[in-house]
């Protein structure tokens, strides 16, 4: 073997020759891989009967290095990577495996034959990076799998599986075990039998038809994903290109689709959608951790409560294989949350998402119980009754006595203070916050709260669960809200304010939904219910919210909240809600005006960034960047604008915001205006 350099190899099986990349983690497209690989090509001796390229490690490359977008360009450039080999004069076999993802199927579809161990996976996922796939893989992929599926692939970004990428023709065989091998017998095939070069970019027959044909086909697509797409940029180009590779040569498509990605690159949501990958893999990790902090391991889980929340979080495990003992204190509480449970994955598996023998499989892992005692084996017990301190302390007291030692007690709250909690226990060390989001099998946030005493391999452990259970774990300390309510918080606090000097509930949502959330804050109050924590005993009609609940007003469950809702749950403003605001706003002498959009954006957005900003004052957070990933995946804030740190520093502006914050009277953080 004889290194091109520190990242290719290029070896020789007799007349075959090998180019290997490796380049870990993932063989990224960097410079040094380019570079190498433009060595590898060129230095492939005239005797070479075929190059097979394959990749060492975890994976084949799994694209173009996205550290270095936006930075000047440096050693070869791809496209003259990818001629090298289109034009090599011997065949070229791309060996795939793990994930050819982005600039790395754009590599393979650059080789005249594909093989692909049984487990590859062969996508195009720039779209979720705010982009297209940029070196020709919007002219290539449907030159093969043809337009239709080229839309779906390059929009949804989804990787296709070894067998459907055979069956569609996208690679040529599918390689059971030894991948390596398989490449070098099936190049050998290929010059044995002399098969041609063959070249994507020259096949247009499996197109699916020409502009006119495909042009309904293109109607349609956009008109469904309508929604989906919404506030995005990147989809839309994505399809212009796939149109290009239909209407147009080959070489004319090229120049759209350098066109469109050249104005993604350089925009502001490509940004926005690069900074939260990154975002969300920095989020994993926990400053100040010893290396001795292993995660301790977890085979048995605990609920205590199986309302909502806490079957949502059942389901995340037993769905993992993870068996779960949930604990109600009565029968018909623990029986209405199983059937809950059961009729969620029944539901799924009626999407056909899983079979029906899955769905028994999952709720056979599940046991029931009505005594706590029964959580004693458990290595991980996870508290999700309601939001009351007393009743907490008491659960935790109990588990204290009972619990095996080392086990990790957890709380689902979503505003109490963990260190109170703890202190309930003789081993408050072994006690952390894991604060789900509703619905909890399916949002991926989850906000680990680190107590003051939380042991460093406890905290380890709930990050390390959650990513077992497919969650996102973002680190917080212990503070009223946590990262995400406390923000939300700020929020609400100013849209009730609007709505008392002269917005309509129904504007504050627009405004919001506008900008790109999936509901505004009035919405999401009917939701949640405007009942939650009131009472008709105790209420003395101080705030809006308990004047509506004392007018009968409870939201969506009952029909009637800031909005009327019919039996389709369409929405309509209440005029009730609406005179019971005036009213209020009139009692406290609040002179009602009218309020544009622009100050509603601002006066809902910049307190939260401003309490943002705090969060990281005070350490709760540890980086700016932890806080965008909570609201992406907790609150919908959308991914396009980077969540809300990113979008005060790339958008509104810091300075912008601190000087209008100081202006509505808000005490401002100094990170806002000298940086996060
Ligand atoms: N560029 C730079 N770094 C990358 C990278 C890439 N394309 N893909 C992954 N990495 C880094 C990650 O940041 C992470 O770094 P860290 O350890 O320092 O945090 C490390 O590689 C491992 O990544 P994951 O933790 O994500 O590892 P997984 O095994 O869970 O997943 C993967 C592997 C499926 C390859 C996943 O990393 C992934 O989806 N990567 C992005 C793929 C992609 O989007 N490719 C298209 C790039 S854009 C492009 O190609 C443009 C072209 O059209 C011109």
């Amino acid at each position: 073997m004889s290194a091109i350099n520190a990242v290719v190899d290029l070896s020789f099986e007799g007349e075959i020759a090998v180019v290997t990349v490796d380049s870990p983690p993932v063989n990224a497209l960097s410079a040094d891989v380019r570079d190498g690989l433009d060595g590898a090509f060129k230095a492939v001796s005239a005797d070479a009967k075929a190059i097979v390229l394959i990749c060492a490690g975890r994976t084949f490359i799994a694209g173009a290095d996205i550290s270095e977008f936006g930075k000047a360009p440096r050693g070869a450039s791809l496209p003259a990577v990818q001629d090298a080999m289109e034009n090599a004069a011997v065949p070229v076999i791309a060996a795939v495996h793990g994930t050819a993802l982005g600039g790395g199927l754009e590599v393979a579809l650059c080789a005249h034959y594909r093989v692909g161990d049984a487990k590859a996976k062969f996508g195009l996922p720039e779209v979720k990076l705010g982009l297209l796939p940029g070196a020709g893989g919007t002219q290539r992929l449907p030159r093969i799998v043809g337009a239709k599926k080229a839309l779906e692939m390059v929009t949804s970004g989804t990787p296709m599986g070894a067998k459907p990428a055979l069956a569609a023709g996208l690679i040529d065989e599918i390689a059971d075990g030894d991948l390596r091998g398989a490449a070098i017998a099936f190049a050998r095939k290929v010059v044995a039998e002399g098969r041609p070069l063959k070249k994507v970019r020259d096949d247009s027959s499996k197109l699916g038809g020409d502009a006119a044909s495909l042009a309904p086909m293109f109607a349609d697509f956009r008109a469904a994903n309508a929604r989906a797409f919404k506030g995005f940029e990147a989809p839309e180009a994505n399809i212009k290109c796939i149109e290009a590779a239909v209407a147009l040569p080959f070489e004319e498509g090229m120049k759209v689709e350098r066109a469109e990605f050249l104005k993604l690159m350089g925009g502001l949501q490509s940004a926005a959608q690069r900074h939260v990958f990154f975002a969300e893999r920095a989020a994993a990790k926990i400053d100040g951790l010893p290396a001795d902090a292993t995660p301790l391991p977890v085979a048995k889980v605990g609920v205590i409560g199986a309302g909502t929340m806490g079957g949502g979080i059942s389901m995340n495990f037993l769905s993992v294989g993870i068996p779960v003992t949930i604990v109600e204190t009565k029968q018909e509480a623990l029986d209405r949350g199983v059937a809950v449970i059961r009729k969620n994955y029944e539901n799924s598996a009626k999407k056909g998402r899983f079979s029906m023998d899955e769905v028994e499989a999952r709720m056979g892992r599940l046991s029931t119980s009505l005594d706590l005692a029964d959580l004693a084996d458990c290595d991980l017990i996870i508290e999700a009754v309601f939001e009351n301190m007393a009743i907490k302390k008491e659960i935790f007291g109990k588990l204290d006595a009972l619990a095996k030692p080392g086990a990790i007690l957890a709380s689902n709250t979503s505003y109490l203070n963990v260190d109170e909690i703890a202190a309930s226990t003789a081993r408050p060390e072994s006690v952390v916050g894991m604060h789900f989001f509703s619905p909890a099998n399916v949002m991926r946030l989850l906000e680990v709260v680190r107590g003051a005493r939380t042991s460093p391999r406890v905290l380890a452990t709930a990050m390390a669960v959650g990513k077992n259970i497919g969650k996102i774990g973002v680190v917080s300390g212990v503070c009223h809200g946590f990262i995400g309510n406390r923000m939300l918080g700020a929020r609400q606090a100013e849209a009730n304010k609007l709505i008392l000097e002269g917005a309509r509930p129904a504007d504050v949502d627009r405004v919001l939904t506008d900008f790109g959330f999936p509901m505004g804050p009035f919405q999401m109050s009917d939701l949640a219910g405007l009942d939650i924590g009131w009472s008709a005993e105790t209420s003395k009609g101080e705030t809006v919210r308990d004047r509506l609940c004392e007018a009968g007003l409870r939201g969506q469950k009952n029909g009637k909240g800031f909005y009327d809702y019919d039996e389709a749950r369409n929405r309509t403003p209440s005029p009730v809600a609406e005179q019971i605001i005036n009213d209020y706003a009139a009692e406290k002498g609040i002179n009602r005006r009218d309020i544009d959009d622009q100050e509603i954006l601002e006066r809902c957005l910049y307190p939260m960034v401003n309490e943002g900003a705090k969060i990281l004052d005070e350490g709760m957070a540890q980086r700016a960047s932890d806080i965008d990933i909570v609201w992406i995946n907790g609150y919908g804030w959308p991914v396009y604008r980077g969540g809300p740190m990113f979008w005060a520093e790339h958008d509104a502006g810091r300075e912008n915001i601190a000087a209008a914050l100081e202006r509505m009277g808000f005490e401002v953080s100094q990170r806002l205006k000298t940086g996060w």
